[in-house]
């Protein structure tokens, strides 16, 4: 479906959001997008879906749900090719009889969860995130991964199950994106820089920080 017609279906949408015409949503309805958005081709949802700013969801991930689940993702994530995102799965203990064929009530141990992917985490392609999993602010997964656990913020993860490999330089990372964040701020709001787009994340950072300018390019009062 075309982004023109998808677009007026979803239950909210920003600025300067992508989704290639390859892409199925199931449920547009329950599925809200920031703004700098970009949705690859070949992208299969049917879960609810969350999304903030500056997300990239890369060709042939899926995620998947249904109706009471739900995948969250904060700013500056990307999930890259292949991802699969596992928001509800039926118990395979031999509790419960399999599939979404079969009656509710012959599947009553069936997980229907939240995914919360926060922010600056990214997932390496063909990696797997099972239900109920929180992946904490900056952390990275590697290719080929399995997620089945929360996992603590800023550390580099991979493996089958995932363990923790190595850390992830927080102080930089936050460091950037203050710079991004200061960048934006200045290009929307300095009249003497006229900015191609109006980017409205940085709209959102002014308020949060309370950071306006001076029309001289030098912030002018901050943290009100
Ligand atoms: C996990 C990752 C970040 C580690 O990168 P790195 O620190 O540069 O690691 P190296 O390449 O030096 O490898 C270190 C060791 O880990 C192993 N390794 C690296 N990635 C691995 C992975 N995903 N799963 C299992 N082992 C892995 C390497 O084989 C190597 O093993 P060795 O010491 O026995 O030789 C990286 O390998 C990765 O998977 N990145 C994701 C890339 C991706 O999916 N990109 C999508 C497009 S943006």
């Amino acid at each position: 479906m075309a982004y023109t017609d998808i677009k007026y279906k979803l239950k909210s949408v920003g600025k300067n959001v992508v989704i290639g015409d390859n892409v199925y949503i199931r449920y547009p309805h329950l599925v809200e997008i920031g703004d700098n958005v970009i949705i690859d081709e070949f992208v299969y949802i049917t879960a609810g879906l969350k999304l903030g700013s500056y997300i990239h969801i890369s060709p042939h991930v899926s995620i998947i749900g249904g109706v009471e689940a739900k995948l969250i993702m904060d700013d500056f994530t990307c999930l890259t090719s292949g991802v699969r995102i596992v928001c509800t799965s039926d118990n395979f203990s031999g509790s419960d009889l399999t599939n979404s064929t079969v009656p509710p009530q012959y599947r009553p141990n069936t997980q229907r969860t939240t995914v919360h992917i926060k922010k600056h985490c990214a997932i390496g392609t063909n990696s797997v995130v099972m239900p109920d999993v929180t992946i904490g602010e900056g952390t990275v997964i590697g290719a080929m991964s399995l997620v089945t656990k929360d996992l603590a913020p800023y550390g580099i993860y991979y493996g089958n199950p995932v363990k923790r490999i190595r850390e992830r330089d927080e102080q930089s990372l936050l460091e950037m994106e203050q710079r991004m964040i200061n960048d934006l701020i200045k290009y929307d709001q300095c009249p003497l820089i006229k900015p191609k787009k109006i980017l409205s994340m940085d709209f959102k950072c002014v308020k949060n920080k309370c950071v306006y300018w001076d029309g001289q390019c030098t912030i002018k009062k901050e943290g009100l």
